[in-house]
């Protein structure tokens, strides 16, 4: 029988002087795009309307079959084939999600069981759109600590399934996808000081009840099966370019920076608009700022994997550079982290060698409702068979 433990479990104590790096990365969005001209086919709104006040052109949605798990799995794969290890390799598997195929088991587990994993603790982790800054931030802490030497740290949503298609105010918003990175232990050398670091530097992490109600989704126990997003999107937008502001100059300035000496941020694709405004508070130019959500709108805990995963085949990350990322979403939560990059870009060549047949998440007999499309947007997943 093959062996099942908890996560490389090899010491206890705090390793001094060590960090972490990025070593893989990957994603993988739906082929099915749903356009601005689609929804005024479905809500009364306006292509200029949402490219004016959002920025978003079109987004992806998902599939038959194609779930927050599977896509979880197709980019962390690629992400492993990036980094060239194996799924045995990887001591901790973290998913980033509000829209998991199910409340029980994990996401997380369910993609061990694609990648064929026998050895990785998985669980999912909740902070909305900053899942992503708070998983890389458990997974930094697990690895540093000593509980193992490589994570998978992964952003996957399926929002088309948790949104109101008859809610302008929010359908236009969002979109599906997932990223993934491989996150390693690195061992720093005596004396490196933040100017020459490798690796991770810092993070900013917050949480703030005030805006619990402002962006949620009902569902939960004793709540019915309530799914959808709820949002009043002037508070959100508010606290949004407040937060971002907030949290990406406090992580740099733990990282011992300043914006000056940061190559790219990478935000959260909620709304241009946001990040615009971002730009101008922190006196940071547009045009290092990483911007992909014309293309996939707002896809929540998978906005920033999925950009970082764009952005280095882009060729705007290379060895020695610095970047933030920066997030806010429901709770309200915020979350930022700042790294050098010193990876080889030219690795991500290796994703397209990992076989998308050969990544199957395992689902129940008789299948599930996180399988299916909603109906309203049918037709524009069939039209692109005919
Ligand atoms: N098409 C046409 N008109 C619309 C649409 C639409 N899709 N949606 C709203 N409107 C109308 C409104 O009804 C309103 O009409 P009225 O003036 O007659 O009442 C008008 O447009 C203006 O509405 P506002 O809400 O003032 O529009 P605003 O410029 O604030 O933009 C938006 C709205 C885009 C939602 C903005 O507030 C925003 O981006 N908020 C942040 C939302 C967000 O990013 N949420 C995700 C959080 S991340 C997470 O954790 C999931």
């Amino acid at each position: 029988m093959s062996e099942q433990r908890i996560g490389g479990t090899t010491g206890s104590a705090q390793i001094p002087n060590r960090t972490t790096h990025i070593t893989g990365w990957g994603h993988e969005v739906p082929a099915a795009t749903l356009t601005n001209a689609d929804l005024e086919k479905i809500v009364e709104t306006s292509d200029e309307w949402i490219t004016t006040r959002t920025g978003i052109r079109e987004r992806r949605i998902a599939s038959k079959g194609e779930t927050t798990a599977s896509m979880g799995a197709l980019a962390a794969a690629r992400a492993l084939g990036v980094a060239g290890i194996k799924a045995d390799d990887v001591d901790l598997i973290v998913v980033a999600t509000l829209t998991p195929d199910h409340l029980m088991p994990s996401t997380a587990v369910l993609i061990k069981g694609a990648l064929g994993s026998t050895r990785a603790a998985a669980f999912d982790l909740s902070a909305a759109c900053s899942g992503f800054a708070y998983a890389y931030a458990v997974a930094h802490g697990f690895l540093t600590a000593g509980l193992g030497q490589r994570a998978l740290v992964i952003g996957a949503e399926t929002l088309s399934r948790s949104v109101d298609w008859s809610d302008r105010s929010t359908c236009v918003l969002f979109g599906d996808g997932a990223g993934a990175i491989v996150l390693e232990a690195l061992d720093l050398e005596a004396g490196q000081g933040a100017a020459s670091r490798p690796g991770t530097l810092s993070f900013e992490l917050s949480a703030d009840p005030s805006g619990a109600y402002a962006l949620w989704i009902p569902g939960g126990v004793g709540e019915g099966a309530d799914p959808l997003i709820k949002m009043d999107g002037a508070k959100t937008y508010v606290y949004a370019t407040r937060t971002m502001a907030a949290v990406a100059t406090a992580a740099i300035e733990r990282a011992g920076l300043t914006p000056a000496q940061v190559d790219l941020v990478i935000p959260h694709q909620a709304n241009i608009r946001i990040i615009e405004h971002v730009s101008k508070a922190i006196n940071y130019p547009m045009e290092k700022i990483f911007v992909n959500l014309d293309k996939y709108g707002n896809t929540s805990a998978a906005s920033i994997p999925i950009a970082l995963s764009e952005a280095v085949a882009a060729g705007r990350l290379k060895p020695g550079d610095v970047f933030c990322t920066v997030a806010f979403g429901g709770g309200y939560t915020s979350g930022a982290f700042v790294t050098r990059w010193g990876a080889d870009p030219a690795h991500g060549a290796r994703a397209a060698s990992v076989d998308p047949a050969s990544i199957r998440v395992v689902r129940p007999e008789g299948g599930a409702k996180a399988d299916e499309p909603p109906a309203v947007l049918q037709a524009f997943l069939d039209r692109r068979h005919r």
